[in-house]
């Protein structure tokens, strides 16, 4: 039987481990041994998604932590690779953008053993944020390119790579579908007095955000405006380098108003994403979770890999300042026509197992 090692640390990437590990093992399709990075250790980071998405314990722990880019990646590759020598697999599963991401697929490229990226194509800019550059990198030296979308195969064949690339859809929208049935909004807003439709649900953590002090200052005397002006909440789940910031910078009077909770697992944000108003966020992946939950973003950033929703005007790109802030959601507040089939039919976990186990 092939082995299949699969390499997750992040938030994002547990999230799409969820569905490929799930899918391989019900098909039992490959021996399936999966490996935690230990990018993210929180609890509310990592353990709630095992508990939650019913995914299976890791076999191997790396232990990484938190780190500068350098110390972290290079801690993923010479932990990874000695566990690589000793399992032989006969692929590695990579996910999305991250450090342990790239730090995998590198590992497992200099042992001559295949990479499936899953997520790949994904291009944006500023080039030298962290994660192009790690996902750039892992397309180049992956044999099996998994795309979410037609427009990030194109990307791939604008840089000459076509061998490998497939276009399956996105597994977290296979995850939303099935967790659909789980999702309980009413009782996810009574725990936080929220009323449906009277709140915004926001969330911060990308570095060129939360590391410039007038970045962060403009993003969340936006949040402040936009609650002011809308009459709406602001549901503000602070990922753990924001918060720090926040304390750094003497930020906190900022947040009086909004109502910054600790980061939260998959069901109860998508729960809460359901009877939201409008959410405001620099993740790659809420973004596109807001659409598929029916809700339109206000996207944090200079360019987004996810061009479709923005293209389409159902997502709207804004900078870090606050007057635009508020105006971008008040525009996002209103209805638009919601693009349709763009990151395939739910069904990309199926189709990944099935290309990769022949
Ligand atoms: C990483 C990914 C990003 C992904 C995001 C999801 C990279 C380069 N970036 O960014 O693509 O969107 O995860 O959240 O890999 N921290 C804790 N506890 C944790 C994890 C992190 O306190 O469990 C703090 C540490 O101070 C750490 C900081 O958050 O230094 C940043 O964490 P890190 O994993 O380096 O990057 P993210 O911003 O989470």
């Amino acid at each position: 039987m092939k082995k299949v090692v699969s390499l997750a640390g992040a938030r994002p990437q547990f999230v799409k481990e969820a569905v490929v590990g799930a899918e391989a093992r019900r098909r039992g399709a490959w021996e399936h041994v999966l490996v935690h990075s230990g990018q993210h250790y929180d609890a509310n980071m990592s353990d709630i998604f095992f508990a939650e998405l019913e995914m299976k314990q890791p076999d191997h722990f790396l232990g990484v932590g938190s780190g500068s880019h350098g110390a972290q990646t290079a801690d993923v590759l010479a932990k990874f690779e000695v566990l690589l020598m000793r399992e032989k697999p006969d692929t590695v599963l990579v996910y999305g953008d991250t450090n342990t991401t790239l730090a995998g697929a590198l590992a497992a490229a200099k042992l001559k053993i295949p990479v499936a990226h899953v997520e790949a194509g994904i291009r944006q800019h500023p080039k030298d944020m962290p994660e192009e550059i790690n996902r750039v990198l892992t397309d180049r030296i992956s044999a099996r390119l998994f795309c979410c979308s037609d427009l990030a195969a194109r990307n791939l064949a604008g840089e000459g790579m076509t061998a490998g690339v497939t276009v399956p859809g996105d597994v977290m929208y296979d995850l939303y579908l099935k967790m659909a049935p789980r999702l309980a909004p009413d009782e996810a807003r009574a725990r936080l007095a929220l009323d449906e439709g009277g709140y915004i649900v926001a969330t911060i953590h990308r570095d060129f955000n939360t590391d410039d002090p007038k970045a962060l200052a403009g993003i969340l005397d936006g949040l402040n405006r936009a609650h002011r002006e809308s009459g709406l909440e602001v549901l503000l789940p602070l990922h753990p380098r924001t918060r720090k910031r926040v304390a750094e910078f003497g930020l906190e009077d900022s947040l009086r108003h909004l109502r910054a909770v600790e980061p939260i697992g998959y069901l109860d944000l998508m729960s809460l994403t359901l009877h939201c108003a409008a959410a405001v966020t620099d993740s790659g992946g809420y973004q596109k979770e807001a659409y598929y939950a029916g809700k339109r973003a206000v996207v944090l950033m200079p360019d987004t890999g996810w061009r479709e929703l923005t293209d389409a005007g159902w997502n709207l790109l804004c900078p870090p300042d606050a007057e635009r802030i508020a105006s971008a959601v008040a525009e996002a507040l209103a209805p638009a026509p919601r693009p349709e089939n763009i990151y395939g039919a739910g069904d990309a976990g199926e189709r990944i197992v099935e290309s990769l186990a022949e």
